[in-house]
């Protein structure tokens, strides 16, 4: 009790009460948010950008920064709130606030402003990375009224911007078709990029953004700010441009069918928004962003990562012991380091042999597998390769033990009939009785057997049916409170079993937010292997995401030739998931070479600096390349996709190499008897040349590619 008592004194002193025109700096090494507190003690957002001394900025009480609903603002609120009197209004005033410094890297400033007629308050959280000029803003809203209050706007981030034009690049999609690029200039009004899913992030708009200012940027040149929301359900990025041209950007939960019922001395945290601004241009904020995630977003993000063999695309649901020996088999030959057992291993009254049943009943198929997963691990082991598992453990088969003795445990519309996506339904997470049969799931599988060494987590349904018996008169805080339970859910796991490698998958690319991935080590971009479709795939995940959280698969999906369909795998955590039997002597011998070499040069790949050199959407090429932070390794990818007739291609330029250097250029992944690509192979050249002239790594050919491996000499 006392000890209670010591520590909010502490709290307490350190916050520090707010004077007018006090000025609230959030510095990173090369950025800068600076708000002013005004004479009527409201908070006003003065300057973002790059990084100034905040003396410089004038006390400006222009704009708003958290602008609240039911007031005097007339565009979209940050937050809005309906309390238990029925007054629709929130009227925000900066009381305190205090820095954190949590370590030489990071300071945490919370902004507390206060209603000063109601008992609500409000907390603006901003993390400040330095090093690697990354903020995240969350805020944290409470009160103590007397009853429940009604939150029905809580962005996480309002940043505002005075530009002459404004240029929005996007990310959107569907299945097998995740991560389209497009930028479109904003003009006034509202856009909107939204999803309304429920249980997934992404599947037809990704919550993650680019936005440019007075002019499209490049990857080396203009401002830019790269934003991406850490939360893995319904979201909302709104863009508002005034009648002064002037813009708004909020990112947050989707506000959609989400008025929040808040009990009085509960608090409402919104996930974090993540984001990072650049004057050099788009790689330098994805360069950012990538060192933030590897440090801060994503679990064991600077360790290293296993190559797996996965059987999904080869074996489907049909399977059984002697064809997983087969396969154990297969792994070691081919060299990789783990075999993952893919759907389809589960159920007895309902066995799991297509994708309309068993959802929810995680026992062992004892036809397919009589002697259950103890036998597989004893196997696996003796073939010296690692197992891991999938499972879907969110949902249910209508067809199951689990949906037969727990039909209160889905989500489910009274007086509706069931609407089924893959033939499945989502379980009501927000019932504590339902999280800990999901927790039990897994915690069983890693507790039971100990060679279970990763697990990839899927999730195939957006959710509908959107009504929780649990809930109650709560129907409105499903959205939100359904993506808190899974945290919930995998908190208590990863304090159980803190380090076990998880992929984060939803039917391909439906999750991939760093709010699921501090508890994941990496995610499943898109069921679409066919690796020119990866190029692009690829592509778009890389402004946000670095190359060790990006599991790619060599697949027999497309028609590519294995050289194309490896080197477009090996840009991110290299995987394989086709029939290695069928390989031929020469493809195997390329396979096993490529995982020789791949261990050689992941580090580099997931840990080092990433270029994109030239753009697919430009042109049917592409390049990047990866380089160590010392500069003395780095590893350089070109893909040539479907040319026109007589294109040629000029020696592309390297990037982030040091001029002084002297560099050996080695072509790798040559395919036995293939003549390689590079015509400076085994060349030692300048880090100046190679950034001034280039190495000519691009044949005419369709469907060439070249991997070169790039060392200090
Ligand atoms: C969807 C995933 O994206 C696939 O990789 C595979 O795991 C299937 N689910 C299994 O049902």
């Amino acid at each position: 009790m006392r000890k209670h008592y010591f520590l909010l004194t502490i709290i307490f002193l350190t916050w520090s009460v707010v004077r007018a025109q006090e000025r609230i700096d959030v510095h990173t090494r090369n950025m800068s948010l600076v708000f002013n507190v005004g004479a009527d003690k409201k908070l006003y957002q003065s300057y973002m950008g790059s990084r100034i001394a905040a003396a410089a900025v004038p006390a400006d009480t222009t704009v708003e920064s958290y602008p609240q609903g039911g007031g005097s603002y007339l565009f979209e609120p940050a937050i809005r709130m309906v309390h238990a009197d029925g007054n629709p209004s929130l009227d925000l005033r900066v009381a305190s606030w205090k820095v954190d410094s949590m370590d030489t890297n990071v300071r945490v400033t919370s902004i507390l402003m206060k209603d000063p007629v109601y008992p609500v308050s409000v907390v603006l959280e901003l993390r400040a990375y330095s090093r690697e000029d990354v903020i995240t803003s969350k805020v944290l809203i409470r009160h103590d009224e007397p009853q429940p209050v009604k939150v029905s706007h809580f962005a996480s981030s309002m940043l505002h911007f005075h530009a002459d034009s404004y240029w929005l690049t996007q990310f959107h999609g569907d299945w097998a078709r995740e991560m389209h690029m497009d930028e479109s200039r904003l003009t006034s009004g509202i856009k909107i990029v939204d999803s309304k899913l429920g249980s997934r992030a992404d599947m037809y708009q990704t919550p993650a953004f680019l936005l440019s200012l007075d002019r499209s940027s490049s990857e080396e040149e203009g401002e830019v700010l790269a934003g991406t929301l850490a939360w893995s359900g319904s979201f909302q990025l709104l863009f508002e441009v005034d009648e002064k041209d002037r813009l708004s950007v909020a990112a947050g939960m989707n506000p959609y069918a989400s008025d929040y019922v808040l009990d009085p001395g509960k608090t409402l945290p919104t996930p974090e928004f993540i984001f990072t601004y650049s004057n050099k241009g788009r790689g330098q904020a994805s360069r950012n962003l990538h060192a933030w995630a590897r440090s801060y977003g994503v679990l064991n993000g600077k360790g290293p990562r296993m190559t797996l063999l996965n059987n999904w695309e080869s074996t489907q649901f049909a399977f059984n012991e002697p064809k997983l020996d087969s396969l154990f088999g297969e792994t070691r030959k081919l060299g990789a380091d783990l075999f993952l057992l893919d759907d389809g291993w589960f159920g007895n009254k309902y066995p799991r042999n297509d994708d309309h049943t068993s959802l929810g009943d995680w026992q062992e198929n004892k036809t397919k597998l009589p002697h259950g997963i103890a036998r597989l691990e004893k196997a696996a082991a003796a073939q010296g390769v690692k197992f891991g598992i999938w499972v879907e453990p969110e949902m249910v088969s209508p067809k199951s033990e689990l949906y037969e003795k727990h039909p209160d445990w889905v989500l489910k519309l009274p007086n509706r009939s069931e609407h089924y996506f893959r033939n499945q339904l989502v379980l009501d997470l927000v019932n504590p009785a339902v999280q800990d049969f999901v927790f039990k799931t897994v915690d069983d599988l890693l507790t039971q057997h100990s060679g279970i060494a990763y697990i990839k987590w899927d999730c195939n349904r957006m959710m509908t049916n959107e009504y929780s018996p649990y809930l109650g008169f709560r129907q409105t805080n499903l959205y939100v409170d359904y993506v808190r339970s899974l945290y919930a859910v995998l908190d208590r796991l990863r304090a159980k079993h803190p380090s076990v490698p998880m992929m984060l998958c939803s039917g391909g690319g439906g999750r991939t937010d760093y709010g699921a991935l501090k508890y994941f080590t990496e995610f499943w971009p898109s069921d679409n292997t066919d690796a020119v479709e990866r190029v692009y795939i690829q592509w778009g995940y890389s402004y946000f995401f670095p190359a060790n959280t990006i599991a790619c698969h060599v697949t027999s999906w497309g028609k590519e030739p294995l050289k194309f369909r490896t080197d477009v795998a090996m840009m991110g955590r290299l995987g394989y998931d086709l029939d290695v039997s069928k390989m031929k002597e020469k493809e195997l011998a390329f396979s096993q070479q490529a995982l020789k070499d791949y261990r050689r040069l992941s580090g580099t790949i997931g840990q080092g600096d990433l270029f994109r050199l030239l753009s697919p959407y430009d042109r049917e090429r592409a390049a990047l390349m990866y380089v160590d932070a010392d500069k003395k390794k780095a590893v350089l990818f070109g893909y040539v996709l479907y040319p026109r007739y007589g294109s040629t291609w000029p020696p592309v330029k390297l990037q982030g190499l040091d001029g002084q250097k002297s560099y050996r250029v080695r072509e790798i992944n040559r395919y036995p008897g293939v003549h390689g690509v590079l015509v400076e192979d085994g060349k030692k050249l300048s880090g100046e040349y190679l950034m001034k002239v280039g190495l000519n790594i691009l044949r005419a050919d369709a469907l060439s590619s070249a991997v070169i491996e790039i060392t200090e000499e």
